[in-house]
């Protein structure tokens, strides 16, 4: 499928992924490097993964014009606003493709990839969906694969929780820390801010997070970190100032469990390792 637009300098396009099992395999991956899309050499490309509605991404392609920003989402009206605010904001330098969690390495060829980035992903906090969340082991693995030499992932979350849990996938998936903080506003005060960023941070949250990069390939690669998200929250839990977004119901149930006991006088209830 040739992408709507594409090759005939449009502003913003939207390639569904999902037809007759082509589109974005086409357009992209190894077939058509991306590097060359829309008929330009583009310096650097960079995935913007989980994009939403692309106000991130669309502010960021406006200040680096020369750098592609790849915009994913497995939400279709997401990327749909997406392409249509890069159209209103006449921005050539970001595309939005619409995907129901692809393997990457059907998208993007081997190095394609100058960076990745990851603003405040779904936390999926339950250990059953895990799997799920961008920065889960099996995931970092095949990002390996599509990073170019150097190339680094960068990740920003309003959750401590998450963001520790994501430590730990990076060890195993023998990546190595450029930086990890917890408050990354502060580290790069001039930054746009992603729509979740803004919400967030005015409910309370300071955006935590990291930028790794693979180093060498591990020997072993073994799932040995808890999974729940709950296994990452303080043990003392009504010391938590401001409760990760996805987390208020399992907080509040480990509040009142924590009340219960003490109330009746029994052991301190503390959360599980999982
Ligand atoms: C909390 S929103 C953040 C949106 C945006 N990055 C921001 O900071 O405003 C998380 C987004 O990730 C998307 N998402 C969840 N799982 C995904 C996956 N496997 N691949 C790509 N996007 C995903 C969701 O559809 C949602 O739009």
């Amino acid at each position: 499928m040739q992408p709507a637009g594409a090759g005939n300098g449009a502003h913003g396009v939207f390639v569904r992924s999902d037809t007759c099992g082509q589109g974005a395999s086409d357009a992209f991956g190894n077939f058509n490097p991306i590097r060359d899309f829309s008929q330009k050499t583009w310096n650097r490309v960079i995935l913007d993964l989980g994009c939403g509605k692309g106000e991130y991404t669309v502010a960021v392609a406006n200040l680096h014009p020369n750098v592609l920003f790849v915009g994913l989402d497995v939400e279709e009206i997401c990327v749909m606003r997406a392409a249509e605010l890069a159209v209103a904001e006449g921005v050539t330098n970001a595309v939005f493709i619409y995907a129901d969690d692809p393997d990457l390495r059907e998208l993007f060829g081997p190095g394609e990839l100058d960076g990745i980035l990851m603003n405040f992903p779904t936390p999926f906090p339950k250990k059953k969906k895990a799997h799920l969340r961008l920065t889960y082991l099996d995931r970092l693995m095949a990002y390996r694969e599509i990073l170019a030499p150097g190339a680094s992932l960068r990740l920003r979350t309003d959750s401590l929780p998450f963001r520790d849990f994501s430590l730990t996938q990076l060890e195993i998936a023998g990546y190595d820390l450029r930086w990890s903080s917890d408050d990354v506003r502060a580290m790069f005060p001039d930054e746009p801010m992603s729509a979740y960023e803004s919400k967030l941070t005015a409910q309370g949250a300071t955006a935590c997070g990291f930028e790794a990069v693979p180093g060498p390939a591990p020997e072993r690669v073994e799932q040995t970190a808890p999974l729940s998200l709950v296994s990452y929250l303080p043990e003392n839990i009504e010391d938590l100032d401001y409760v990760p977004h996805g987390m208020q119901g399992c907080v509040a149930n480990m509040r009142g469990r924590r009340a219960n006991c003490r109330a009746k006088g029994l052991p301190e209830w503390t959360r599980p390792i999982v």
